[in-house]
């Protein structure tokens, strides 16, 4: 794997350490850990920190099946993924069959047994998720819970599933639409009142099962997922394995960390490091950038044939250890000088993560950005880890930061000054 040689010329040893009123306080009760207490209800105690996983959509679409599932459980374990915190195999859509007589959803020819399927995972230590919405049908075409919620609740609690991802597509023409035509408002509540119905059916069938919104962030679901019993939430569109979709959906992101807390979680939506023609700078600041976020980690590609630069990114847990911080603080953007960017995120134990992203195309390694450590609430030399080279480093005010286009630089500060 590249690492960062012109960096850590720049990244010069200095020693003395001031204090600043901004350094995070670590004895602090975190606003989220109150809400959740206040808003999550024994039964949906899961989700205390973003899941970690993998999901079949970025790579294999509507090509997956039994035994693409089965073998990307296999890898989750061979690859050290398990190890490094990724628990959830989720089936994306294209898994459904018919309804029977009785309206019970079967399978697809895809997935013989389902139940046999989730116990194989299981047996793994591992768990796994599956895909519906609230619509008659999925985004793909399927069949969806419209009037089978609680049916499709109890279905997927007797097959051992433990995760439901649940995508509003066909419930915008087939509902909303059609009963309360020209008024929007009136769509959101149907919209929102279809989350709750869900929400309440998996609740009652009393398995801890995560409820993941995916509508694409309309009528800023932060606000309202977690009183729907949502554990996280699509906050934009589809990602692409492209770094126009990635930074595009990283600067979507402002303003809503407040929203994020253990239990309930933004979604910028299920990771693509590995896939398509990112770099690995790319894949590196997409990693990155997810842990800031806080974000859920489901990986997206090619599990058996993951190349080792790209396992190494998946199963960096200085990174993970980020993203899965117990303080469950989302990071924000401090600043940006053109077209770098400076984000951090406060950390349990009064730790501090902060990232220089250089999110343009052309900025190269000759035109060097400044950091200004007053911007982001400190003074005075800090001393950290680099997370990528696994190095010690030490961050100076002013302190040239060269990266490459795509690039990032992301620090601990145990104890930030
Ligand atoms: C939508 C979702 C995707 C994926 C597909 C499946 O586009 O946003 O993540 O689940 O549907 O059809």
């Amino acid at each position: 794997m590249r690492v960062f040689a012109p960096l850590s010329v720049v990244l010069l040893a200095l020693a003395s350490v001031a204090a600043t009123a901004q350094a995070p306080a670590a004895q602090k009760p975190s606003p989220s850990s109150h809400k959740i207490a206040v808003k999550a209800p024994a039964a949906q105690q899961v989700a205390l920190t973003p899941p970690m996983g993998w999901n079949s959509w970025n790579y294999f679409a509507g090509k997956v099946d039994d035994k693409g599932v089965r073998a990307a459980a296999d890898q989750i374990v061979a690859t050290g993924m398990k190890d490094a915190g990724y628990v959830y195999v989720n089936i994306d859509d294209t898994w459904e069959g018919e309804r029977d007589a009785n309206g019970v959803l079967q399978t697809n020819e895809k997935f013989p047994d389902m139940k046999a399927l989730a116990d194989y995972v299981h047996s793994k230590g591992l768990k796994i998720g599956i895909y519906s919405g609230p619509g008659s049908k999925t985004c793909a075409g399927y069949a969806a819970s419209l009037g089978h919620e609680e049916q499709d609740a109890k279905l997927y609690a007797s097959w051992g599933i433990d995760y439901l991802k649940y995508d509003l597509c066909s419930f915008r023409e087939d509902t909303m639409a059609v009963k309360v035509p020209n008024d929007e408002a009136a769509q959101m509540h149907l919209m929102i009142a279809a989350y709750g119905k869900m929400g309440k059916a998996l609740k009652s069938t009393g398995r801890p099962i995560v409820y993941s919104l995916c509508q694409y962030g309309w009528d800023s679901v932060w606000e309202w997922a977690p009183s729907v019993g949502g554990n996280l939430w699509r906050t934009t569109g589809d990602v692409q394995s492209n770094w126009g979709s990635i930074y595009d959906i990283i600067s979507q992101q402002a303003g809503l960390a407040k929203y994020a807390g253990p239990g309930h979680w933004n979604d910028p939506d299920m990771l693509e490091v590995g896939n398509g023609h990112l770099s690995t700078a790319e894949n590196r600041s997409h990693f990155s950038m997810w842990a800031l976020l806080a974000a859920p980690l489901l990986a997206g590609n090619d599990l058996p044939n993951m190349k080792p630069e790209v396992k190494a990114i998946l199963t960096n847990r200085d990174v993970i250890a980020i993203d899965q911080d117990r303080l469950g603080k989302q990071g924000t953007r401090a600043y940006a000088d053109g077209e770098v960017e400076v984000w951090t995120r406060h950390l349990s134990g009064g730790a501090l993560a902060v990232a220089v992203l250089n999110a343009g195309s052309n900025r190269v390694a000759s035109h060097p950005f400044h950091l200004s450590l007053s911007k982001i609430g400190l003074s005075g030399a800090q001393k950290g880890k680099d997370l990528w080279t696994g190095k010690e480093v030490t961050l100076t005010d002013n302190m040239p930061v060269e990266l490459q286009s795509h690039d990032i630089l992301l620090v601990r500060i145990a104890s930030p000054k």
